[in-house]
């Protein structure tokens, strides 16, 4: 495993949108080792292959404190469930670090994607694991929580 260098705003490469991944194979799930690892070395809850410089659509996901609940998904979809049901909350993220910012989001939503075996999945999520899953489908378009700020008065350092 290998750690991977996270690109930091405002490097044009974090507003790339993604390809689609054609297949899933040794080499995609070896990124994929090396992006929960470094993930969990920064430490951070989510971190999407734009991040790490690699256009492809793909990211992972751990929301437990203790790396117990590790999600790879690629080639994610969305469908928000409730447009009217919102979550709003201070945001981070690994290639802003130090900042934090006031976002409000779907609260349910339900994905689609494949799992690292090539597999199709689907599942729906509720409240702060659906705001992360959110946040890092947008990197796979070029966007970032920044973005979605409506109120900059909540947009700060971090205490
Ligand atoms: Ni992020």
């Amino acid at each position: 495993m290998a750690k991977l260098k996270i690109l930091e705003y405002p490097d044009p490469r974090l507003r790339t949108r993604a390809k689609k991944v054609e297949k899933v194979d040794d080499n995609l799930r070896q990124l994929i080792d090396d992006m929960f690892e470094t993930m969990y070395a920064a430490p951070g809850i989510g971190l999407a292959a734009t991040q790490v410089n690699v256009h492809q659509r793909i990211l992972v996901a751990d929301v437990s404190d203790d790396q117990s609940q590790p999600v790879v998904l690629i080639n994610p979809e969305i469908t928000v469930l409730d447009e009217n049901n919102r979550l709003g909350m201070y945001e981070g993220c690994l290639s802003l670090p130090g900042l934090r910012g006031w976002v409000e989001r779907p609260a349910s939503i339900k994905i689609t994607a494949w799992n690292e075996k090539g597999e199709k999945i689907d599942f729906s999520l509720e409240g702060f694991p659906a705001v992360v899953i959110q946040h890092e489908c947008d990197h796979l378009d070029g966007i970032l929580y920044v973005d979605r700020i409506e109120d900059t008065t909540k947009f700060a350092f971090e205490d």
